[in-house]
Parts: C-alpha cells; sequence; structure tokens
C-alpha cells in the first residue's frame, strides 16, 4: 500500500529549520521560523515559566487524564486574557473553550467544528496568509478562498479591495482574520478597520475566525485584542483561535485554545458539545504541562507581573530592531526604502526582495529567510544586523 506514496516537499518553513542547522557557516542567520531570540540567538525558557515549572514538579499529584476541555482554569484565564476580565460575551456566559495543542491543533478543531456548522463552508483567507492556514482547512474538507489584503507595492494594507471582497461574502462561510502581527506581513487593521470589518460581517451574516497568535508581541496584551474584543462585543457568534507558544515561550509544549462565542447561553452549550465532540475524535484529551504552567503564571500576581515584564523585553527588542533594521537597510540599499518595516507589527515583515536574491543570501551568506521573503525581525542581532545589511545590499545592487 505504502508504494502508492508520492514524496512531499519539505513545509517552506519547517524545511529552512533543518537546513540551517546542518549550515556550518560561523556568520550563519536564521529569520525564518517565528520563534523569538534574545541578542545571543537563544530561545530561553521566561523565568515565569520556570518558577511555574518549579511549582508544577513539586504539587502535581496525578497523571489522570484531565477531561475534553482539558485545563478548566486555564480555559477561563485564557478567555479573559483574550476578551479581558469584563467582557460582555464573558458576562453573558456566551464563551465556551477548549484547551488544544498549539495554536495549530486549535485552527484544526475549529475548522472540524467549522464543518460540523456548515458542510459546504468556504473558509476565506487574508492574500497572502500563514503557509499552513489554507492546508489546514483544507485538510478537514473545507474549501479555501482568498481575499485581498497586503499590498506588495505599496507595503500596506489593500484594505479598499478586502472591503470589496469581504461585502460578498454570504452567510454560512467563515472569514478569518489575524488578531494582531500579521503573519507574514506584519500588516495590521486600525481600530477604523476593524468596526468596518466589524460592521460588514454583522450585515453579510458570515462568521469571522479570529487567529490570534502573537498577543503581546505587537503593542501591548489588551491593545493586540482590541479588535477581537469590538468584535466580540458586535457579532453574535465568533471562533478565537489562540496560542501561547510565542507570548509565553512554550512553543514545544503545544499549548494553546479554541474558544467559541455563540449568541446565548444555551445555544453556547449546544456550540461546546460539537466542540468536545470534534476534540474527541482528532486527540481525544489535550496534554496537561502547558495549560498547568500557563494557568500557574496567571493565577500568581506575582509570576503574572514577572511575565509582563518578560514579554515587554521581548517586544521592545523586536520593535528595537524594526527600527534599526530600517534604518542600516535604508542607509546601505540605495534607492530602496524599507521605512515600512517599522509601521509594521511583530516578528515578520516581508523583504520584498526576489526568489534568486533569497536564494543568494541563503546559498552565498547562510541568511535563512522564507521563500515569500519574509523575515522573522527576532533573528536580528547587533551581532548580524551589519552582515544582514550588507549582504541585502550586495543581494539587491
Ligand atoms: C511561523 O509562521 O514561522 C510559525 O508560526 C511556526 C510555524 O509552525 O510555521
Amino acid at each position: 500500500m505504502f508504494s502508492q506514496l508520492k514524496p512531499l516537499p519539505t513545509d517552506p518553513i519547517l524545511g529552512l529549520m533543518a537546513a540551517f542547522k546542518a549550515d556550518t557557516n560561523a556568520n550563519k542567520i536564521d529569520l525564518g521560523v517565528g520563534v523569538y531570540k534574545d541578542e545571543q540567538g537563544n530561545t530561553p525558557v521566561l523565568k515565569a515559566v520556570k518558577k511555574a515549572e518549579e511549582f508544577r514538579l513539586a504539587n502535581e499529584t496525578s497523571k489522570s487524564y484531565i477531561g475534553l476541555a482539558g485545563n478548566l482554569d486555564y480555559c477561563q484565564k485564557m478567555e479573559e486574557l483574550l476578551l479581558g476580565n469584563a467582557h460582555p460575551a464573558l458576562l453573558a456566559n456566551r464563551v465556551r473553550t477548549a484547551q488544544t495543542p498549539g495554536g495549530t491543533g486549535s485552527l484544526r478543531v475549529a475548522a472540524e467544528f467549522i464543518k460540523r456548522c456548515n458542510d459546504n463552508a468556504t473558509v476565506w483567507v487574508t492574500t497572502p496568509t500563514w503557509a499552513n492556514h489554507i492546508s489546514l482547512f483544507e485538510a478537514a474538507g473545507l474549501t479555501v478562498k482568498e481575499y485581498p489584503y497586503y499590498d506588495y507595492e505599496k507595503k500596506g494594507l489593500l484594505f479598499d479591495e478586502m472591503v470589496n471582497a469581504l461585502s460578498q461574502i454570504p452567510a454560512g462561510d467563515v472569514v478569518l482574520l489575524h488578531a494582531c502581527c500579521h503573519n507574514p506581513s506584519g500588516m495590521d487593521l486600525n481600530a477604523e478597520q476593524w468596526q468596518t470589518v466589524t460592521d460588514i460581517a454583522k450585515a453579510q451574516g458570515f462568521t469571522v475566525l479570529i487567529d490570534i497568535a502573537y498577543q503581546g508581541f505587537g503593542t501591548s496584551l489588551d491593545e493586540d485584542a482590541a479588535g477581537l474584543r469590538l468584535l466580540a462585543s458586535q457579532v453574535e457568534e465568533l471562533i478565537i483561535c489562540s496560542s501561547c507558544s510565542k507570548n509565553f515561550g512554550l512553543y514545544r509544549d503545544r499549548i494553546g485554545a479554541c474558544s467559541i462565542i455563540s449568541k446565548d447561553a444555551s445555544a453556547a452549550d449546544v456550540s461546546n458539545s460539537v466542540l468536545l465532540s470534534v476534540v474527541r475524535s482528532i486527540y481525544s484529551m489535550p496534554p496537561a504541562h502547558g495549560a498547568d504552567i500557563v494557568s500557574t503564571i496567571l493565577s500568581s500576581s506575582e509570576l503574572t507581573t514577572m511575565w509582563h515584564d518578560e514579554l515587554d523585553e521581548m517586544r521592545s527588542r523586536i520593535n528595537e530592531f524594526r527600527s534599526l533594521l530600517k534604518e542600516k537597510l535604508n542607509d546601505k540599499c540605495h534607492g530602496m526604502d524599507f521605512s515600512f518595516i517599522e509601521r509594521q507589527h511583530g516578528m515578520f515583515s516581508f523583504l520584498g526582495i526576489n526568489k534568486e536574491q533569497i536564494e543568494r543570501l541563503q546559498k552565498e551568506y547562510s541568511i535563512y529567510i522564507v521563500g515569500s521573503s519574509r523575515v522573522n525581525v527576532a533573528g536580528i542581532s547587533h551581532a548580524n544586523i551589519d552582515y544582514f545589511a550588507d549582504a541585502v545590499a550586495e543581494v539587491t545592487k
């Protein structure tokens, strides 16, 4: 049976990780996968996480199953982190959350949930979007279509085109929006644009799915969730897929959540029963570790403050390097303008260079960036920024 299989290409993002690892050039730079790095190029375990892990090691009393929805305290804390403590949807008891294996697990659960709601739903994603979005929804048997989002020429949003496309999407379809730190472009909606999109969602009746994988990496925990909170206060139904990979640095512990907001408390119970049935049919129950760490941190004011400080430090470093990168590239690459890097948010921006130039960066300089020209700004440091900017200047000459 297996002889029928044809080999598939490696994932465009994860394949870079392996290629980078195998590269022996001492000057190599990894700007590929979306993982935060410090000045030394490390992705350390956060101090708040270490403390919570010590607590867990000392206090864990059982390895029994944790249930379909996972750690319920974690689920509640995630709802509050996403929506804010006193959000009307929470006060009306309209939100139900399942802990999931990472943000990707959350998206896959959401995809199956959508399929149960409407077998013929089309999921609309931004052009461009995180490449895995498309595979994830298609793997659940859903049709995926794209709507205009990023303006490669002007390095901004194609907002009028986006509004035009969204205004034609019918009820029964799902529109995926990135809450903040758009992956891969770094280009986010402003408050007014969120309101416009909310108005269209209400008028058209389609369902919005918010992917929030970088809360706290853009402006602040609250501001990065402002669009999501606005939508949640004005629409009847909403799906939120969240991740603790980046903001808690828990990448390999695979911890995320899928939250469903329904029109009232009894509809929320029905949604929850379907959500849990989906979970049961995919992986039965989530792993415990990551959720225990997050709920321990968010239950302690001391650990929460420590985590906030560490998150602020990560965000400040990224923003500092957005400014520095813009300066260096503008200085060294004559006739090119990289000021958009400073206007965008989170880990990613498109450099806007072509395939051949990207290949030269990898082959001649051991600089690894995704084939779309997406760079992870967190991979830049004081030690490598000149090497990087000189290499970009050389290949774009
Ligand atoms: C990325 O976009 O680099 C991250 O979300 C990691 C991944 O799984 O692709």
